[in-house]
């Protein structure tokens, strides 16, 4: 198949339309790294807790990977992604002609409220626009420049058209690449680890934190019961980032663990030590991390 990427810049590719809070897409250099030194260039790369898929969709376009399987419980997010892949012409027509104003956002923001799955594509839309328009795409924040637009920055601060919807239309053309699903991320991990060819990036909820950033914030049961399922699977291919606290230290501690920076962009850059964990076929080959 064709497809048009060459503009994309094969250092950081920046492809995900959405904005999301803890993003990984810095992470594509050292995933693309990982991938490349354990022999599984073109493999399904699966994204249990996928958010905006930072660095999975920019190793799709890259062709360092044939498949990504997105999956994510937040049904908002899942409709994002599934309308995306089956009706892109038509989210496209609503990034390019969408309103920017506040009467605009609380329409939306009902839709997103409203959370109809059975109205797929217009929820899809809606949290889009609320993920371009709201406060560091926090999904359950207000609009950018607040409801009197006093702001420095404004409700359309985020929203540059032309480069969304040139993003979406080249997602579009792999659609038939990228499998949205909107299953518990533990499921999704017990189905695909230990497949052939296949690489687990797992990005779960914070322990601190992600109770104002996502919809479904994990409980010390789920992070528990997510090291049982990925230390059960120890000689598959996974990774696993966390914030850095004394909890991944002790669930994960037979796997090789390493702290790394990231940059995060939501207003301003700001720097966030996190921690990776390595399943134990990661740790040994010999990565740049
Ligand atoms: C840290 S974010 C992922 C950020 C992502 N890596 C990125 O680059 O944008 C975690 C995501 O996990 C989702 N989530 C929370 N609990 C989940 C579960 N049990 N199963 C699947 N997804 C879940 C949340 O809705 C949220 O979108």
């Amino acid at each position: 198949m064709s497809r048009t990427v060459s503009h994309i810049s094969t250092r950081r590719p920046r492809i995900s339309p959405l904005r999301y809070p803890g993003g990984k897409s810095a992470l594509y250099p050292r995933l693309r790294a990982i991938i490349r030194d354990m022999g599984l260039a073109g493999c399904t790369y699966i994204e249990p807790y996928a958010g905006g898929v930072g660095a999975g969709l920019g190793l799709l376009v890259t062709g360092q990977v044939e498949h990504v399987i997105i999956n994510d419980l937040d049904p908002a997010i899942y409709s994002f992604w599934k309308t995306l892949c089956v009706d892109n012409d038509w989210l496209i027509e609503q990034v390019a002609t969408a309103t920017l104003s506040i009467d605009e956002w609380k329409r939306q923001h009902k839709i997103y409220k409203a959370a109809d799955t059975s109205k797929r594509r217009e929820l899809g839309f809606a949290t889009f626009y609320l993920n371009r328009t709201n406060r560091s795409g926090v999904l359950t924040a207000g609009p950018i420049g607040g409801f009197k637009q006093n702001g420095t920055y404004k409700i359309n601060a985020r929203f540059n058209r032309k480069d969304l919807c040139e993003r979406i239309r080249i997602l579009g053309l792999y659609s038939d690449a990228i499998v949205p699903i909107m299953c518990d991320g533990i499921d999704v991990i017990n189905r695909y680890a230990g497949q052939k060819n296949t690489f687990i990036y797992a990005d779960p909820p914070y322990f601190e934190k992600a109770k104002s950033l996502y919809l479904n914030a994990f409980q010390a049961e789920d992070h528990k019961a997510l090291a049982h399922v990925l230390n059960n699977h120890k000689d598959d291919s996974w990774l696993l980032t966390y914030d850095d606290v004394p909890q991944v230290y002790e669930l994960y501690k037979d796997r090789r663990k390493k702290r790394f920076q990231l940059n995060y962009s939501a207003n301003k850059v700001m720097k966030a030590t996190e921690v990776a964990v390595f399943s134990d076929t990661v740790s040994e080959v010999n990565t740049c991390w």
